[in-house]
């Protein structure tokens, strides 16, 4: 959508006045680990403990109100990212449901089976595929991204997919440095190989228009406390191929798709928050339509407006002598990862967090990564990321931090 075309996206003095966990004096440039929610998620949340729920499947209307907010849940993430209800598995975190389902899919690899993930992942689209493949006796191979570009070009997955390959976990966005792969390439790719296409969308969620069919992805996973909404996690796929999934279940609990993914108990009331979250996100501009339609609307121009806020963090800190940044992706999300000559990560955190500028330091997860880079012993990188309600002022109170420490 061109920029002139998109609509009218809330000011972001009025959204930041829905967020009572803001104020004027933090820089919270930490939303990557996690965003601040507005009010009305936190009401729905509430009301979620005060209105009488009960667990589902009874007689009575106290547990009718956990089925509906159970249901709206679902409807909610699959209008979200362009799914369907019923291929909308709800869990705890993306990396529970990670483990959950690779546990699953490795019921039926063998050696000389093939899995391949990358090195711009996240460890929680890693490790639980790694460890399912090693207890299977599967093999695991690893598209490296370019360390220069920060880019993870189609090919380097490519090289390593085989007649054998029976999945590829990769991500839609690097929550470290922003990297947004050609989704599409590779679930196209990994699909003539004959395998599953696992995409972490974790990060790129709250950052662009999310479409699973237009990214040709098996599965996405996503994570509501990334996009304003309380800690809760899905993944969401075909509800024809969870169908053919006979996850590990307990014998009373439901056979149907998607409730035997879900383990337990669902946490009801934060349940009632994703709906009022994805509500929320829906309402961010003034486009009319269903939910579906103006989630999209609403994505698209928050992309515009992150994309300006991340040019102006871009040109700042590229500025400043003395301060790398790792990567330079041409198409990524408004996520930095940068070092500081001579300053360990953790030691400009803490000096950024004297100054009320909140930032993360480490690897952030992204382990192999951060390993690439050569940072992976030296206290990893340190990340800003831009989210929704980051002003122009909180960048700046940044670069000039950095500036100050920097010595230039
Ligand atoms: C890209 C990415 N993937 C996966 C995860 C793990 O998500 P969860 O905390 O829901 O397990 C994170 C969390 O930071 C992430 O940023």
């Amino acid at each position: 959508m061109p920029t002139e075309a998109l609509p009218q996206l809330l000011p972001t003095d009025r959204l930041r006045a829905q967020f009572p966990g803001l104020t004027p004096e933090v820089a919270a440039l930490d939303g990557a680990g996690g965003t601040q929610a507005p009010q009305t998620v936190i009401d729905a949340v509430a009301e979620g403990l005060v209105t009488a729920m009960s667990n589902v499947g009874g007689a009575f209307p106290a547990s009718d109100v956990s089925g509906r907010v159970v249901a709206d849940a679902r409807s909610a993430i699959a209008d979200l990212v362009g799914g369907v209800s019923k291929g909308v598995v709800l869990g705890p975190s993306m990396t529970t449901l990670t483990f959950r389902i690779a546990d699953t899919l490795s019921r039926t690899w063998g050696p000389g089976d093939e899995v391949v993930v990358t090195s711009l992942d996240h460890d929680a689209n890693i490790r639980p595929w790694w460890l399912a493949a090693e207890r299977a006796g599967a093999t695991v191979r690893i598209a490296e991204f370019d360390v220069e570009s920060g880019e993870l070009p189609v090919e380097s997955v490519e090289r390593v997919l085989s007649d054998r390959t029976r999945l590829v976990a990769v991500t839609a966005a690097s929550n470290a440095i922003g990297t947004r792969p050609d989704v599409r390439a590779i679930c196209d790719a990994t699909h003539s190989a004959g395998g599953l296409a696992y995409v972490d969308g974790v990060h790129s969620t709250r950052h662009v228009p999310t479409d699973l069919t237009a990214l040709g992805a098996d599965f996405y996973a996503c994570s509501s406390y990334k996009f304003c909404g309380p800690h809760t996690g899905a993944a969401i796929a075909d509800p024809a191929l969870l169908e053919e999934l006979r996850p590990a279940k307990l014998v009373p609990a439901t056979d149907d798709v998607p409730g035997r993914f879900e383990q337990g108990t669902p946490p009801f009331e934060l349940l009632a928050g994703v709906r009022a979250t994805v509500d929320w996100l829906a309402g961010l501009t003034d486009a009319p339509g269903d939910r579906r339609t103006r989630l999209v609307a609403a994505f698209a121009a928050v992309e515009a407006r992150l994309q300006g806020l991340l040019g102006r963090l871009v040109a700042g800190l590229g500025a400043i002598d003395g301060v790398r940044l790792l990567g330079a992706p041409r198409l990524r999300t408004s996520t930095v990862s940068f070092v500081v000559d001579g300053h360990s990560p953790s030691a400009v955190a803490d000096r950024l967090a004297g100054k009320g500028i909140a930032v993360w330091d480490g690897d952030n997860y992204a382990h192999e990564l951060m390993d690439r880079f050569g940072l992976a012993e030296t206290g990893g990188a340190i990340r800003a990321a831009i989210v929704l309600y980051t002003t122009d002022e909180e960048i700046d109170r940044l670069v000039a931090a950095v500036a100050a420490l920097a010595g230039r």
